[in-house]
């Protein structure tokens, strides 16, 4: 079976700010023509409904592994008809992502990097965390942002998978917005 998040998550800033900073920090930054990859939307969507509030400067593939929270994608891209164009949804574990289905990515949200990968994802050959963020640097071009959030409860292991690739030269840090880390693709 998939290893599945069966929970809706709603916006709870206090517990959990990243996609809030992370709306902040596109309208801080100004990002324009990005394309974002949003590992675990919430059922709020935030990150897709600010940008669409915006006059969608950007772009955004969101992925959530709670069939709750996709089925709140869809009731919102059905009553915003506009929403679907810039910020689109699929459902699926993270750690079956597949480069060849991914478009060009600029800005990847690993917020939740190494919250969610246990043993039962062994049974189907799922990635690991280190392997998740090397699929998504082979479709960025250099310069391309990797981002984490120093609030996650798996923030030590994502620190350390983000040690490795900075040792390997592969991406460099690049300071930090609230509770955001910024890499770059080297
Ligand atoms: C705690 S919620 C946080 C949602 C949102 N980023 C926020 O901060 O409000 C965790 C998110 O990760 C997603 N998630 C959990 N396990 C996942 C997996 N294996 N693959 C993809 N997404 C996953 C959930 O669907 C959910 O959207």
């Amino acid at each position: 079976m998939l290893q599945i998040w069966d929970v809706n998550w709603f916006l709870d800033e206090a517990q959990c700010p990243c996609d809030v900073h992370f709306v902040e920090w596109t309208a801080s930054e100004q990002l324009r023509d990005a394309r974002i990859f949003h590992f675990g939307t919430g059922g709020h969507h935030i990150i897709g409904l600010a940008n669409m509030e915006q006059g969608a400067p950007n772009t955004i593939l969101g992925i959530t592994a709670s069939p709750q929270e996709f089925d709140d994608f869809v009731k919102l891209a059905i009553e915003k008809p506009t929403l679907s164009r810039d910020y689109q949804v699929f459902f699926g574990d993270i750690y079956l992502l597949n480069a060849r289905m991914l478009p060009r990515i600029d800005v990847a949200t690993l917020f939740h990097l190494c919250e969610f990968r246990g043993d039962s994802q062994d049974a189907y050959g799922g990635l690991t965390d280190k392997q998740v963020v090397e699929t998504l640097l082979e479709v960025m071009p250099a310069g391309g942002r990797i981002m984490l959030y120093s609030g996650s409860f798996a923030y030590d292991k994502a620190a350390k998978v983000a040690e490795e690739l900075v040792a390997e030269g592969r991406i460099v840090a690049k300071g930090d917005f609230k509770t955001l880390r910024i890499f770059e693709k080297a």
